[in-house]
């Protein structure tokens, strides 16, 4: 057991973290005893278990004390078996944003020099995030801390995979006409403080299309009444068994220029296994899409799903690639709590080594750019999810919403909204995840 005593609860909580996200296979299995204690210039740290014992005096100086104790930890435990190394001592959800920051003040050259000695990040991960940040960088310049994003969060979804941990339910009609009433009022009756149009609009889930099209074309007409057109307009249609023509015709009507079909793998043996529909007509949806007008299309993957292995996952990237959508997104498989696969303790023993490295040589292999990269905690693979896109099509949403750069009103069950303050720091609200008080309201 690892236990750490310090007066900081929320050090405390950061360096339990750091060892369970660097060490996530043997953190339970050894035992340490840390002592932390943090003064204006120095940590004094006493480390003893597993063969250690020592007392160190480390200086702070202009640095944060967390990073100063991770990197003494990273280089004290960096050795020891399954150690995972990836993105060094930073172990929050959007690296790139710390990282970003180091690449806009410094040439490349000392941005790498820096990321290993503040942050532990090698060569080849600096190279990774120098290449998204670059894939940004025309985004980032043109964004504007005045500019807004809109995004629509509907929960329903035709049935729960087993891997999702996210609050979503299947919908049924009063449940979800109830669900539209009461979102419609709230985007309705939003006090709008900016006078412009928004920069992108995103309607996501669950699986927006499982509300219905009736639902669903009163929800973007009250959007767009309300705010406007932007010139980035996602709806997620993930689920081929939520789908009509007539509900993508109407998309395209509204102006929708972006959509999503996620097969999550090819690997029919898989995916009948999740609770999920079947990818049998997936071909059939994606050349519809495209007859109606849809110019970008997004795919997502999950790398790490029960019965999967290295081979088929790189198969299934390769027939994503074969369809040519302008986005492809891989995430790798996370057991969270919520998810019936963590209920029911799945473990994966594939070997899955040098699988990412290989993900990642396939998309830039075929034109794909990596634009926009957030980490989860509890991956079977690893932390890191990426989205890709060809030239010129990166979502503008996505790496707004990721890199923190513009305002965000979010409408919806846990939907979040981000308003910059008067003092320049983002103000987060986040709206109840409570379906049954969101419907029964008012
Ligand atoms: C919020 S989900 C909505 C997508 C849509 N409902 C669908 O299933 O096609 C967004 C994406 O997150 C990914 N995802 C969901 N659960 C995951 C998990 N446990 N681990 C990794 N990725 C996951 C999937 O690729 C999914 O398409
Ligand atoms: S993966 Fe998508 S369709 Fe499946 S339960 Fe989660 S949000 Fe719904």
């Amino acid at each position: 057991m690892i236990v750490i005593d310090c007066e900081n609860e929320a050090l405390k909580k950061s360096i339990f973290e750091f060892f369970r996200m660097k060490l996530p296979k043997n953190y339970k299995d050894i035992d340490l005893h840390l002592k932390i204690k943090v003064l204006d210039e120095f940590i004094f740290l006493e480390i003893v278990g597993n063969k250690i014992n020592k007392s160190v005096k480390l200086d702070i100086k202009n640095d944060k004390a967390h990073f100063v104790l991770k990197r003494y930890l990273f280089d004290l435990f960096s050795s020891y078996k399954d150690f995972d190394s990836s993105f060094g001592i930073l172990t929050g959800v959007r690296p790139l944003k710390l990282v970003s920051k180091v690449f806009e003040r410094n040439s490349y050259e000392e941005s790498r020099k820096i990321l290993f000695d503040k942050y532990r990040i090698n060569k080849i991960e600096a190279d990774f995030l120098y290449r998204i940040y670059k894939n940004q960088e025309k985004l980032r310049e043109n964004s504007n801390l005045n500019n807004y994003n809109v995004y629509v969060h509907i929960p329903f979804c035709p049935s729960r995979c087993l891997y999702c941990s996210f609050d979503t339910t299947i919908g049924n009609k009063i449940k979800m006409d109830a669900y539209t009433k009461n979102l419609l009022d709230d985007i309705k009756s939003y006090e709008l403080n900016f006078s412009k149009k928004p920069n992108s609009i995103y309607i996501g889930g669950g699986t927006p299309t499982a509300i219905g099209k009736e639902n669903l074309e009163k929800i973007i007409d009250v959007v767009l009444e309300k705010f406007g057109s932007s010139r980035e307009f996602t709806v997620e249609c993930g689920r081929i068994d939520s789908l009509s023509v007539e509900v993508l015709e109407m998309l395209k009507r509204k102006g929708v220029n972006r959509i999503s079909l996620n097969p999550q793998s090819f690997n029919e043996d898989v995916i009948s296994k999740l609770n999920r529909v079947s990818n049998e007509n997936f071909s059939y949806w994606f050349y519809k899409a495209r007859e109606i007008g849809f110019d970008v299309i997004n795919m997502d993957l999950i790398m790490g799903l029960p019965g999967e292995s290295k081979e088929s996952i790189l198969k299934s990237i390769k027939k994503a690639i074969d369809f040519s959508p302008e986005n492809i997104t891989l995430h790798s498989l996370a057991l969270k709590n919520g998810s019936k696969l963590f209920e029911n303790s799945y473990f994966n023993e594939e070997d899955y080594s040098d699988l990412i490295e290989e993900s990642k040589k396939l998309m830039l292999d075929s034109n794909y750019e990596p634009y926009y990269l957030y980490r989860q905690k509890k991956s079977v693979i690893s932390s890191e999810n990426i989205g890709y896109a060809k030239k010129g099509c990166s979502s503008i949403y996505n790496i707004v919403m990721m890199e923190e750069l513009e305002n965000i009103i979010g409408f919806g069950l846990g939907a979040s909204t981000k308003i910059l303050d008067s003092q320049g720091k983002f103000k987060r609200n986040i709206n109840s995840k409570n379906l049954e008080d969101f419907i029964k309201r008012r």
